[in-house]
């Protein structure tokens, strides 16, 4: 079987676009011929060696797919089922969906919920999901909407998620932005307000006068520190991206005197209960009008090469979606 993939040979190397050998399923494997994949933040760190992403080499990147079975050896899938694979170790510990095909463990595969198609699976793919996954773990801390949730890194794939999610909920979004051309996509994906870091004057105080019930951070490094003092009480930041650095220093203050809570948001380890509950979830709460609203990119999967370092230029806003059938 022919099986066009970008595959990274050793860390250093940038990925190749060449025909790989691709394995019968064995018991409990299936087959996936993809029609979609998408480029996520981690696919681009993989994908140019910027990043120690791959556990092993060489590697088929691509840490999303969403497609059709054409051959099985497990119970649960049969052929011409649609599914989608997001995280598990794909496109890192195994082959993933920069391909023609990808053989994958039947337990690490979601069958496409009813109300969306594979597109817009990877219109959703592991941006939606993390964004929900966020807004999940949120909640089940009891999160607040009395004062507004604020997004950062909001233009991105997981921001514009958590922007739209959010907004839909009960949540007004004040959404945090470094592209000054992001404001007019922000609102109309229900921002409230959107802010640059100048317009929020974070000070160095250890508790500073409340401003949000939480916050849904894909920065890290020194803003996860700077906006912890101005969570309210028993409000919840999700902490989910490194996008400006991954070390931060804090104090315990926000912590003891007003219950603030850091949770961790892992998609690629969500459990498969969670896994299935956030898919169903995202099918029937995003409707077309939704997806017309998200800014999405579809790029052939032959030239995603060229807009993996639009990543770390901060050039990328909404979705990369890859055209794979
Ligand atoms: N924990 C998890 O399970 C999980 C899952 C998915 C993604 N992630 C992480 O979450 C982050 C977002 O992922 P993504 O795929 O949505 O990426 P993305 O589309 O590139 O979005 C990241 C956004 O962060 C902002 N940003 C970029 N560089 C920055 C910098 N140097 N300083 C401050 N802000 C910067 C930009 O938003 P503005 O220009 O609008 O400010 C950018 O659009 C990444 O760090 C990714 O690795 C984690």
């Amino acid at each position: 079987m022919k099986n066009q993939a970008w595959q990274v040979e050793s860390f250093g190397e940038n990925a190749k676009w060449q025909e790989v050998a691709i394995d019968k399923p064995k018991q409990g494997q299936v087959l996936i011929q993809n029609h979609y994949s998408s480029i996520n933040y981690k696919d681009a760190l993989g994908f140019t060696s910027r990043g120690k992403i791959f556990r092993s080499f060489p590697m088929v990147g691509g840490i999303d797919l969403a497609g059709e079975v054409v051959e099985s050896k497990s119970e649960e899938f049969k052929i011409g089922d649609q599914v989608i694979v997001t995280g598990t170790g794909l496109g890192e510990n195994y082959p993933g969906g920069y391909a023609a095909y990808t053989l994958v463990d039947a337990e690490n595969i979601v069958a496409l919920p009813k109300g969306i198609s594979t597109r817009q699976a990877m219109i959703i793919g592991t941006a939606g999901f993390t964004a929900a996954l966020a807004i999940h773990r949120m909640q089940s801390l009891g999160q607040a909407n009395d004062l507004p949730i604020l997004v950062s890194g909001a233009s991105g794939g997981v921001g514009s998620f958590a922007t739209l999610l959010l907004s839909k909920g009960a949540y007004t979004v004040h959404a945090l932005s470094g592209k000054s051309q992001a404001h007019e996509y922000l609102e109309a994906l229900g921002a409230s307000k959107v802010v640059n870091l100048e317009d929020l004057n974070l000070g160095d105080k250890p508790l500073d006068k409340i401003r949000y019930s939480g916050c849904i951070d894909n920065v890290g490094g020194d803003f996860l520190a700077k906006i912890l003092p101005y969570i309210d009480l028993y409000g919840n930041l999700a902490s989910i991206g490194l996008a400006g650095g991954h070390k931060f220093q804090t104090n315990v203050m926000p912590f003891i005197l007003r219950g603030v809570s850091i949770i961790g948001i892992s998609s690629n380890n969500a459990p498969m209960n969670m896994r299935k509950e956030i898919w169903h979830s995202l099918a029937n709460h995003l409707d077309e009008k939704d997806f017309a609203r998200l800014k999405v990119e579809e790029i052939p999967l032959q030239d995603i090469d060229q807009h993996m370092q639009r990543y770390f230029q901060r050039k990328v806003m909404g979705r990369l979606l890859v055209k794979i059938k």
